[in-house]
């Protein structure tokens, strides 16, 4: 994914945006968003074990007027024409790999000066799946609006946000790990990790539930990262969301290095670390 400058700066600029402003994307700014939606070389690092994952802009004027009223985004998000939808094959990290697609996509839009937004749960799966022409094999896990933002939010835009807390991010010490999950890893020890980190740390979740933990061996750079489920019944719903958003954590980490020339492999091991019901392992990164 190329983008125009430092991802960092573009991951420091994203954020939710949940009001547009009804226009339709200007023609070359939509070329350029297919453009990007078919770079057939684009890989995650669980691309080679996830199913095919394909993308399409799909436009709000092309739905019928009944299905315009259907889109289920419950008022949640208004004005939006234009939605990112992106089908992917049921399979091992199919999750993981969509989060850190999507995720990547979001960032050249947010590079592009176009609103996006997360969508998991409040959107039509039906009626989206269908525009996707989605088949038995696949699945829409999520979507996001794409358009021009106004850059006031309405006031629903806020109390939403004001809800889930979307401006705060856990402290590091709540997330990132030594060696144990009960020893906090000192962020003065990580070196030219730290802006790796920092990224992870500021990467969206659904209901900003921030699941993702990552433990560092200490003396070597080695990360493994984990997803933390909740054993709160009232915030189970969001366990669906877990393995998304530790995909996006997964982007901004993989991204950030790439962008700033740290060199090392993502591998699939069983770290011996006692794992626990809340913490399933996912993925790791060896630095060299
Ligand atoms: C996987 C995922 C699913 C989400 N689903 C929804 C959703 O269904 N509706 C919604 O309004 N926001 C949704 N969000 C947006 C989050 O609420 C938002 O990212 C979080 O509050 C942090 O705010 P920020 O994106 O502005 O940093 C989702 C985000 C993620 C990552």
């Amino acid at each position: 994914m190329q983008f125009s400058k430092s991802v960092i700066e573009i991951i420091k600029e994203r954020t939710s945006w949940r009001t547009y402003s009804n226009q339709l994307l200007e023609d070359d700014t939509k070329k350029k968003i297919d453009q990007i939606l078919t770079i057939k070389d684009f890989k995650s690092p669980f691309s080679e074990l996830a199913g095919n994952t394909r993308f399409e802009l799909i436009g709000v004027p092309e739905f019928a007027p009944d299905e315009r009223k259907k889109l289920g985004t419950y008022g949640l998000i208004k004005g939006a024409q234009e939605f990112i939808v992106g089908a992917i094959e049921k399979s091992d990290y199919y999750k993981e790999n969509y989060g850190y697609l999507l995720e990547a996509i979001i960032l050249a839009a947010t590079d592009l000066n176009l609103g996006t937004c997360w969508l998991g749960g409040t959107f039509n799966k039906s009626l989206f799946s269908t525009k996707i022409n989605c088949q038995k094999n696949e699945i829409v896990p999520a979507i996001t609006p794409i358009g021009y933002t106004i850059k006031t939010r309405r006031s629903k835009e806020k109390a939403i946000r004001a809800f889930v807390k979307a401006d705060s991010r856990f402290p590091w010490s709540k997330i990132f790990f030594e060696n144990t999950f009960s020893t906090a890893l000192p962020r003065e020890t990580t070196g030219r990790y730290e802006t790796l980190l920092e990224m992870v740390r500021l990467a969206p979740s659904a209901g900003n539930k921030q699941p993702w933990r990552v433990l560092k061996e200490k003396d070597c750079d080695n990360f493994h990262f984990y997803v933390k489920s909740s054993q709160d019944l009232k915030l189970k719903v969001y366990n669906t969301f877990i393995n998304l958003d530790i995909g996006i954590a997964i982007c901004h980490f993989d991204l950030t290095a790439k962008d700033v020339g740290i060199e090392g492999t993502w591998e699939f091991l069983s770290p011996d670390i006692n794992p626990s019901e809340e913490f399933k392992y996912i993925i790791s990164w060896i630095g060299q």
